[in-house]
């Protein structure tokens, strides 16, 4: 089943593969250059069946934390863009661009506006390091207004969907996490609370776009500062983080793992991404080291190809839906068409080499 079409909404996709959002760091400006649009293009042409972008800023004055990520919020960015996708689409590919708050992670001095500090639930960037401005409900407001105006940006462009950047400890996830989120408010004080802001930005992209437009979610338990963090642990606080977004209207889930082969509760064998699929009914994606001999954990490890039967035999038993596949897929474009013909002995293992190019 893995390498056969699967649909999302309208969307049909050559198979049950997506390239997992990785930010390149090479739109100098907050455009996608040319080279990035032969990026893209080459994977859609290489059988790729969903591309899910790096993250792209929100037109937000304090999403930023990275130099030359790709932005919404000129005429020349989304231009920039809609090359993008129509490589892709050349190809028959499909894409959703992945919207993104760095939210902690920005500190004062950075681009394009040096005066903002990041921006957070309560000013804290980790538990115990209030560094940061904690956000007024105007604040809030302005940020959910950004990602409605984007998603309707990237509708307009000819993207498929778009997938908000709920994981890894950024903005969103800094409200879901007990550890960094202490407000009183509507956003914060319980699980169902913390949830808060990602479900009234799911709420305001819905309205803003049409009803076959996609619109997914990311979310981890790990967290860039806490590696063994947990939003839930156990299904029924899971459904609890989960739920509201999903009643506001997402089509798909996106669970990110660091190995997807790990168990995720006391008491079963099986992953985030299975709970995540078993509780709510959507389409979800799995990820983590999937077709790699080496955990997600430090970027410049190498990892070798190795086999991807769990994943295979998983989507075989309806565990999950998809699979997203990250940094073996930066390694070689052709990921998917030598694994479909078990031709691991020719995928081009994973070097830190290839985080510096784009090709
Ligand atoms: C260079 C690089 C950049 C990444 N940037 C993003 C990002 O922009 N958004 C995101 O949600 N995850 C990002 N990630 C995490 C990946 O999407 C993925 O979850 C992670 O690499 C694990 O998958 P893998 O083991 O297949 O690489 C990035 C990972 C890498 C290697």
């Amino acid at each position: 089943m893995l390498f056969e079409p699967y649909k999302i909404k309208n969307t049909l996709l050559k198979n049950r593969i997506a390239m997992a959002p990785m930010t390149r760091n090479q739109s100098p400006g907050g455009i996608p250059t040319n080279d990035v649009v032969s990026y893209y293009k080459r994977r859609a042409e290489a059988e790729v069946g969903l591309i899910i972008t790096e993250g792209v800023e929100v037109s937000h004055k304090a999403s930023s934390a990275y130099p030359n990520v790709p932005r919404l919020d000129s005429k020349k960015a989304r231009d920039g863009w809609k090359r993008v996708v129509g490589g892709i689409k050349e190809h028959d590919g499909a894409v959703i661009a992945q919207l993104w708050h760095c939210g902690g992670f920005r500190k004062l001095g950075m681009a394009p506006n040096p005066e903002v500090p990041g921006h957070t639930a309560s000013g804290l960037v980790r538990p115990g390091k209030r560094v940061a401005h904690a956000m007024s409900s105007d604040d809030i407001k302005e940020t959910i207004d950004a990602f409605a105006s984007d998603a309707k940006y990237c509708e307009e462009i000819g993207f498929d969907g778009v997938e908000i950047h709920g994981a890894h400890g950024y903005l969103i996830d800094n409200f879901f996490w007990n550890g960094t989120n202490e407000r009183k408010d509507l956003y914060g004080g319980s699980i169902e609370k913390r949830s808060q802001l990602a479900a009234n930005i799911v709420k305001a992209i819905r309205s803003n776009v049409s009803d076959n437009f996609i619109v997914g979610l990311r979310f981890s338990q790990w967290k860039q500062q806490d590696y063994e963090a947990k939003l839930a642990t156990s299904s029924e606080e899971l459904l609890k983080v989960i739920k509201q977004p999903v009643d506001a209207g997402l089509d798909y889930l996106h669970s990110s793992m660091r190995r997807f082969w790990e168990s995720e509760f006391k008491g079963s064998d099986e992953n985030l991404a299975f709970w995540t699929k078993k509780l709510t009914g959507l389409p979800t994606i799995s990820v983590g080291s999937v077709g790699l001999d080496s955990d997600f954990i430090d970027m410049s490890a190498p990892a070798s190809p190795r086999n991807i039967d769990k994943a295979i035999s998983d989507i075989s038993n309806k565990k999950y839906d998809m699979v997203a596949v990250g940094r073996a897929l930066l390694a070689d474009h052709e990921w998917v068409i030598k694994m479909r013909e078990g031709r691991i002995k020719d995928i081009i293992p994973y070097t830190k080499e290839a985080l510096y190019k784009l090709y």
